[in-house]
């Protein structure tokens, strides 16, 4: 039989850490789980009635299993020392300086980690790779944990990479397309491949918790996420020669997407992808090629980044010409922060760029956002310190409604697609618009037809009228 996992410590309560071990909580009653982190205040947060992230569902899940067997924790050595299997959950971002430098994963905060897993166990372990990593770290995670692992502790490393998307990650986390896990194919490996499986199959069924060796598990999640983000470069290319030839990209999209080969998701085109994990992930994939002495393909991958970079520069330079060339000293809302609908999560959000855009031409900027903090948006807009916030602080307002914010614009541009945004009352806003009004829908969300009988003039991305 299986060996059977009992308790459970997560490493980083964050975006990926938090919901998926509180879904893991909550499907297996007889499992205890405890989500450790460095960060009091996120931990406490955790421990709060408002939860550190914003995520439907994430509440009830949360409140459900908490304090029976979920628990979240600043004593991360405590959670180590007690646990039989261990998510590693923490941030992999992109390397700022050093080699590899704007394309490498900075694997310092997994290290430290596993580190502190190496020094704290005194009984053997299952050290599960959570966190999105470069091809082979499971190998370096093993030297670091052999190297300083207390005599009879031993360490079974399984990649178990995560596919949740933000905003309805509660809804993945149910029911995942597929479950993955990598082991190494020695007795020891695929037990402890076997003992997270059994984890899984209290809620997942069998044939989606897909077993492999671990280099495949690991490069098929920068895979994933590669081919995912390419989908919308390659829509989002397309979109220029749309609204440079008439062709519309949703009809396009549609008629392409019908190709079972092919398949209608992940093909919107927009104002380009943001999160946190796309660019970085690619990023990691070109230094991974790159290293490989692979040049051409590290170039291929390069490609989707770069379109994307093009697509919301693209976007703010059609607003500007549009608003007959000059956008100096006028008023522009921007609706939507967050880098999708229905999180709070702005990390990479194309907002930030299109509103660094405007800034840099002069606008005033009237921001909303439903989800977003106006603490965030100042941490974003002055990329956390690095960028003085006073120059700044006199062109920019932050507003608690669309309408609010939309007041007195000469121009509306929708970034973020929440659905709330379809709903307003557009002949309100238009009324307290100077003329002509512009509406600039990044997400072709907005009722295009309706907008226009009201008066507004509407850019849409990959239209041409
Ligand atoms: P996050 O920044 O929200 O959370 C990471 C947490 O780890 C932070 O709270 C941090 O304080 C904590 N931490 C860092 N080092 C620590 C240490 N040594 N000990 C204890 N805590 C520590 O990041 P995230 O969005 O949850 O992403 C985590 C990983 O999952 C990344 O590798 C990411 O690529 C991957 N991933 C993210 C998503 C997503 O939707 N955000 C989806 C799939 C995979
Ligand atoms: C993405 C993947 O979808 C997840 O499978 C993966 O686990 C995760 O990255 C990760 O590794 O972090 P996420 O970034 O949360 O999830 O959200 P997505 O729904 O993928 O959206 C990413 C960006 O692409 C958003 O800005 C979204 O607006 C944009 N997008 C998405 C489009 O512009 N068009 C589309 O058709 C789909």
């Amino acid at each position: 039989a299986p060996i059977q996992v009992k308790k459970i410590c997560c490493i980083g309560a964050g975006y990926v850490g938090g919901p998926t071990c509180a879904v893991i909580a909550a499907k297996c009653p007889h499992i205890q789980v405890t989500i450790v982190d460095l960060n009091k205040q996120r931990v406490d947060a955790w421990n709060s009635d408002d939860l550190p992230i914003y995520e439907p569902g994430l509440d009830e899940v949360v409140k459900g299993a908490r304090g029976k067997n979920l628990f979240f924790s600043t004593d991360v050595d405590k959670g180590i020392a007690e646990a039989d299997l261990i998510f590693v959950s923490v941030n992999t971002p992109t390397k700022k300086s050093g080699i590899g430098a704007g394309f490498a994963a900075d694997l310092n905060y997994l290290q430290l980690a596993t580190r502190r897993i190496a020094e704290v166990s005194t009984t053997s372990k299952i050290v599960v790779e959570k966190s999105t990593v470069p091809c082979k770290t499971a190998e370096s995670m093993r030297t670091i944990l052999e190297a300083n692992s207390k005599p009879g502790c031993t360490f079974d490393i399984l990649s178990n990479p995560e596919f949740l998307a933000e905003g309805t990650a509660i809804a993945d986390l149910f029911a995942p397309d597929r479950v993955l896990i990598g082991s190494l194919q020695t007795q020891s490996g695929l037990d402890a491949c076997a003992a997270l499986s059994e984890v899984y199959a209290n809620w997942v069924p069998r044939e989606r918790i897909l077993t492999v060796g671990l280099w495949s598990s690991e490069l098929s999640k920068l895979a994933a996420n590669a081919m995912l983000a390419q989908r919308i470069s390659s829509i989002n290319a397309l979109s220029a020669i749309c609204e440079a030839t008439g062709a519309n990209i949703d009809e396009v999209a549609f008629a392409v997407g019908k190709d079972s080969r092919v398949g209608p998701k992940f093909l919107k085109a927009s104002v380009g992808f943001g999160g946190s994990c796309f660019q970085k992930d690619i990023l990691n994939l070109v230094y991974l090629s790159e290293s490989l002495h692979l040049p051409e393909v590290a170039k291929y991958w390069k490609a989707v980044v770069e379109m994307n970079e093009h697509q919301k520069s693209r976007f703010a330079r059609k607003v500007v010409d549009t608003l007959f060339n000059t956008i100096t000293g006028k008023k522009i809302a921007i609706l939507g922060w967050a880098f999708k609908k229905d999180t709070g999560d702005t990390r990479e959000s194309p907002s930030i760029s299109i509103a660094n855009h405007f800034l840099n031409e002069k606008a005033r900027l009237s921001l909303y956002d439903p989800q977003v903090t106006e603490e965030q948006i100042w941490l974003d807009l002055t990329d956390y310190g690095a960028i003085p916030a006073e120059p700044i602080k006199p062109h920019v307002s932050i507003q608690k409604s669309a309408e609010e914010a939309c007041k007195g614009a000469e121009a509306i541009v929708v970034c973020t697609e929440w659905d709330e945004f379809k709903n307003l009352d557009w002949e309100k806003i238009y009324e307290n618009c100077p003329r002509p009004a512009f509406v600039f829908d990044g997400r072709l969300m907005l009722d295009r037809k309706k907008l226009q009988s009201i008066g507004f003039r509407v850019v849409t991305i990959g239209t041409a009228d």
